[in-house]
């Protein structure tokens, strides 16, 4: 009896490593800390980019309770991220297109309260489906702000955590908190700065807070890596309230270009 379970656990095991192995999908959790400091407008930009660059992408809008993707990309899904999470729909039920040809959102659902989620492991499982469709190129996880346990988990199951800041202190204080946290397992954070109009400004911050990590002895093997920055320009703020994105709007603007070198240092730092 117990050998036919072990062989059989053994079993699921190799398919799980068979799928893990085989996937083409690259996972990406886009994370702050503080709030208002800009990622679903990195991630949904980020994602139309990737896609103008011919990759195929999956957004989920993990962030709970106040979901805002679908108004960025202007849509109204009739499924969310909660019918799977709850058990009434399968992933590729509730996956939902956009007006852009390679993108898909796994919509949230505003209002939705975390005492509904009975356990964040289940977050896992979205993503380890995600992966055995094998469409995807890369799928960018939209987290809610602060470090609570469900975007805890998104950041357990992503290869690649990128941060988002300003040059705010309270923003790198944030920052800091989420080295500090990533540092046990992980071994690098990739970092963006938004209102911020000096590439520099970036670089040097990212050096302060990696020697502070010395300094305060983090493990050393862990890495911050610096992607770019991102001026604040009043045309995002405009046109995310009319519902549009930045990057088709605005292709050629100069804060286009800052988020196309951004994705170029992202693609080769990515794992
Ligand atoms: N570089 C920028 N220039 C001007 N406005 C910006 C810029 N980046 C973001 N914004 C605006 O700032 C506001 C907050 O941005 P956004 O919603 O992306 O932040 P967030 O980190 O996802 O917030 P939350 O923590 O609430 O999820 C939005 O109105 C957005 O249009
Ligand atoms: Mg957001």
């Amino acid at each position: 009896m117990f050998n036919a379970i072990s062989s059989q656990a053994s079993k699921l095991i190799n398919l799980t490593k068979k799928t893990e192995h085989i996937s083409k999908t690259r996972i990406i959790t886009i994370t702050s800390g503080k709030g208002g400091v800009g990622k679903s407008t990195f991630t949904a930009n980020i994602s139309y980019l990737l896609s103008k660059r011919g990759f195929k992408i999956a957004v989920i809008d993990a962030d709970i309770g106040l979901a805002n993707m679908q108004v960025l990309f202007d849509i109204k899904p009739k499924l969310t991220l909660f019918d799977y999470v709850e058990g009434r729909n399968t992933i590729s039920e509730v996956i939902s297109n956009t007006r852009f040809d390679n993108i898909s959102l796994i919509a949230g659902k505003s209002g939705y309260r975390y005492a509904n989620l009975k356990n964040s492991l289940v977050l896992t499982r979205i993503v380890d489906d995600l992966k055995s469709l094998n469409i995807y190129d890369f799928v960018l996880i939209d987290t809610g702000a602060g470090l609570n346990e469900y975007v805890q988990e998104f950041l357990s199951i992503s290869n690649n955590v990128l941060a988002v800041t300003t040059t705010d202190p309270s923003a790198l204080t944030d920052v800091y908190a989420l080295m500090k946290m990533l540092s046990i397992k992980k071994e690098k954070l990739l970092l963006c700065f938004n209102h911020t109009k000096n590439y520099q400004i970036g670089d040097t911050i990212t050096n302060s807070l990696v020697n502070l990590a010395k300094n305060n002895r983090l493990n050393k093997n862990f890495m911050v890596k610096y992607l770019g920055n991102v001026s604040t320009s009043a045309n995002i703020s405009t046109t995310s309230r009319l519902r549009k994105l930045f990057a088709h709007e605005f292709a050629s603007d100069d804060i286009t270009l800052e988020l196309q070198k951004l994705i170029d240092s992202l693609l080769i730092n990515i794992k």
